[in-house]
């Protein structure tokens, strides 16, 4: 901790090791050493206003769209944007560290929290986390990533056991928060609520220590989920630098007696509290905050909301809407007057204002055209009410040119601290909506949704479909933009639609029972389990429409360098043209599957993706360059990535179902064989071609010149070929002889 070291008491670095309070690290005022200032969240600040209390009641900041629309924009140009503009207003307020962004894995759709987390998927979160994490560092904020690891639920989040297998964690839970670490460096990491295979997240050393520093280089600092230390000197010795709410006089004199005691080492407080000075320093070091430009901030949120809007169907073209002058558009639904753009607890923002979907069509359409409101359904059902709002609806839509039905989730259906139960839009607006369809069939429906909801027992009432997520402050503007055709919907899935709950891969092991979850599907979380599976879901992961047609040509694979000289490198590209009359942008996505290996692999995983935007008729080229470990799978048995030689399959498509171009390509790799001795098997040591050589020499050969025993039997080989040799070796006349053991080694 340099030269400070000397000057600090062991009080003073156990002292520093827990915040002040709440929000703040502990100052040293002898030394002149401040407090950094931490605060949510993800996607807009929450910093308590003086004297505040409780979730509400922050200063006012943007509301940015919430990570589950951001997860579809694939744009980490946005996301960096967006995350510079956090920034910004962070520092304005003179907040350090912005703790966002959260980029846990979506397991289920029934996740509390889904909203705040980006996809399914690990390159989307890892990809788009990482730009946050750019973003916010460039105005001289910390950024945390969180929630480390393996927080995938609400249930019991304090005290449940993820039950991950290692290859699982490296694959899927753990990937984004290492692209983040090793390509972004964010300032801080947050350690999860939960225990992961037992031991809890912020005691975990493997997790905290070896991993995340050792391997993946982290050099910042790592704080607690609010709550989440149970043993503080356990956690200190782990690599949990702070603790989060700070419990004062506990924690501290528990730190103070295990240095005494000798349980602790004093070099290690003097890391952990060295950690947090660094942080200080890096705070510190910040160019002067600007003012905030709040209008330009909220446009900016309008631009990014559209870009996240996902345009699920479009029927007989419907979007954007053409009304003639003197037309009607009903618009149906309270959220289109009272819009749900963010989701509830610890990241919930006190905006600096809220666009009006429906104010905002007004505005958006032509005078000409008359925008009749009716509100449908109450947000939280009161079956007198709906009825009445139903009957209302009916008649406004009956009479309309269009209709654009605003559905959603109420607030209280999902929100931190519990998960859903189910994945279905109140009875109330599938019921209206289906009134609406019979009286007009040319519905539109708008989405407002943190986490999935099922489409497949409403959607035939739909001609459209319009997925907007909670997408902050701005959503209202921007579903207009996009509702007119001022903007083009640019949002993509990043997590599967099912057509039933009870299909999603981790539905019979979610949320566990007893204190464990079991991830029981494995790597086969979201698409990765559907397309294992060949179940068919209502929308695919990938999947989005736009206003104008995309078309994939002249697919070009090149390999070059080696995987065993650590320099291989295999080059995609593929042309894409606009095909269609208006400008648009595509999103181009690059899976790879590795048909035949020695794990179950998934049938095909993203391994790369690009936004492009193309005028009408223009064509570009979209580079792909993927690395050995695009190509790996993590060896439990090696305990490191395994690229394994041979087939490996490549598309280029708009979506994991929808894979315009396919590909293979030959990757020589030396073959990773098991280490040989007499646990091995037969196979095994014919396998390998020394070995086999070496055995045979063992075995020796009859008088005959053939070779002796179970060699000289090919049926015999077949059958007994998942012997170890030890095991072979206590039946006689197979010629695995003591000697033969001997020979061969232990
Ligand atoms: C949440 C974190 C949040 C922290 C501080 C916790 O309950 O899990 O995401 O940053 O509170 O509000």
């Amino acid at each position: 901790m340099g030269a400070r070291a000397a000057e600090l008491t062991v009080e003073e670095k156990a002292a520093l090791c827990l915040g002040a309070d709440i929000w703040r690290t502990a100052p040293v005022e002898r030394l002149g050493i401040g407090s950094v200032v931490l605060a949510d969240g993800p996607h807009g600040l929450r910093k308590p206003a003086e004297g505040g209390v409780g979730i509400g009641g922050s200063v006012p900041a943007t509301c940015f769209p919430t990570a589950s629309a951001l997860g579809s924009s694939w744009d980490p140009e946005l996301v960096e944007r967006v995350g510079a503009a956090l920034g910004a207003e962070a520092a304005a307020q003179g907040v350090g560290v912005l703790l966002g962004p959260g980029i846990n894995i979506k397991r289920s759709p029934l996740c509390g929290r889904n909203f705040e987390y980006f996809s399914e998927d690990p390159l989307i979160s890892g990809v788009l986390g990482a730009a946050m994490v750019r973003g916010v560092q460039s105005r001289g904020v910390g950024a945390c990533v969180k929630h480390y690891a393996a927080n995938n639920q609400e249930t019991d989040r304090l005290r449940v056991s993820a039950d991950v297998d290692e290859r699982t964690l490296r694959e899927i839970y753990l990937a984004g928060f290492e692209r983040v670490v090793r390509e972004a460096g964010p300032w801080t990491v947050m350690c999860a609520y939960n225990a992961v295979n037992g031991v809890l997240a912020s005691q975990n050393r493997w997790l905290l220590s070896e991993v995340l520093r050792d391997e993946w280089g982290f050099d910042g600092l790592v704080m607690s989920d609010w709550g989440a230390v149970a043993d503080r000197v356990a956690a200190l010795a782990a690599g949990l630098d702070l603790e989060m709410p700070p419990n004062l006089g506990v924690s501290d004199a528990a730190l103070v007696a295990a240095v005494r005691s000798g349980e602790l080492a004093e070099a290690e407080l003097d890391t952990a509290a060295g950690r947090v000075l660094a942080l200080g320093d890096r705070v510190g070091a910040g160019a002067p905050a600007e003012p905030v430009d709040a209008d330009a901030h909220h446009a900016l949120a309008r631009r990014v909301a559209a870009q996240c809007a996902v345009l699920l169907r479009n029927d007989g073209a419907l979007l954007p809407l053409d009304v003639p002058a003197g037309g009607a558009v009903a618009v149906v639904g309270e959220f289109a007057r009272t819009p749900r753009y963010q989701g509830a607890g610890s990241s919930q923002v006190n905006p600096t204002r809220v666009d009006v979907p429906l104010d905002e069509l007004r505005r958006a359409l032509p005078d000409e055209v008359d925008v009749r409101f009716a509100a449908g359904f109450t947000i939280e059902p009161d079956v007198a009410a709906d009825e009445q709002l139903a009957a209302e609806a009916e008649r406004v839509a009956a009479d309309a040119d269009v209709v654009v039905a605003f559905l959603g989730l109420p607030a209280s259906a999902e929100s931190e601290g519990f998960d859903r139960t189910h994945i279905d839009l109140p009875a109330n607006q599938t019921a209206l909506l289906a009134r609406l369809a019979a009286a007009n069939p040319r519905v539109v429906v708008v989405l407002s949704n943190g986490s999935v909801v099922r489409t497949s027992d409403w959607e035939r009432h739909a001609a459209a479909v319009l997925e907007c997520w909670l997408s902050g402050q701005a959503a209202g503007g921007a579903i207009a933009d996009v509702l007119v055709g001022a903007a083009e919907p640019g949002g993509r899935l990043a997590e599967t639609v099912p057509l039933r709950l009870a299909d999603t891969p981790s539905h019979l092991n979610f949320p566990g029972e007893l204190g464990h979850v079991r991830y029981g599907e494995g790597v086969f979380v979201g698409y990765r389990g559907f397309d294992a599976a060949d179940r068919p879901v209502a929308y695919p992961f990938g999947h989005g429409l736009s206003y104008t047609s995309f078309g994939y040509a002249d697919l070009e694979v090149a390999v070059t360098g080696s995987a065993d000289d650590g320099d291989l490198a295999v080059d995609v590209a593929v042309a894409v043209t606009n095909t269609g009359a208006r400008p648009g942008t595509e999103v181009v996505q690059l899976y790879v599957g590795d048909p035949h290996a020695a794990v179950a692999r998934p049938v095909r995983e993203l391994r790369g993706f690009a936004k492009v935007a193309l005028e009408p008729g223009q064509t570009r080229a979209v580079r792909f360059r993927l690395g050995a470990r695009d190509l790996s799978y993590w060896s439990t048995a090696a305990g490191r990535w395994v690229l394994e030689g041979g087939r490996f399959d490549l598309a280029v498509g708009a979506s994991s179902r929808d894979l315009r171009l396919t590909t293979s390509v030959e990757v020589p790799a030396e073959p990773v064989r098991p280490p040989l001795g007499s646990g091995a098997t037969l196979d095994e040591w014919l396998a390998d071609p020394d070995g086999a050589e070496r055995l045979r020499a063992a075995v020796g050969v009859d008088r005959r010149g053939r070779p002796r025993g179970i060699l000289a039997s090919a049926e015999l080989s077949r059958m007994l070929g998942n012997f170890p040799l030890a095991r072979l070796a206590t039946f006689p006349g197979l010629g695995i002889t003591p000697d033969v053991l001997r020979a061969i080694g232990p």
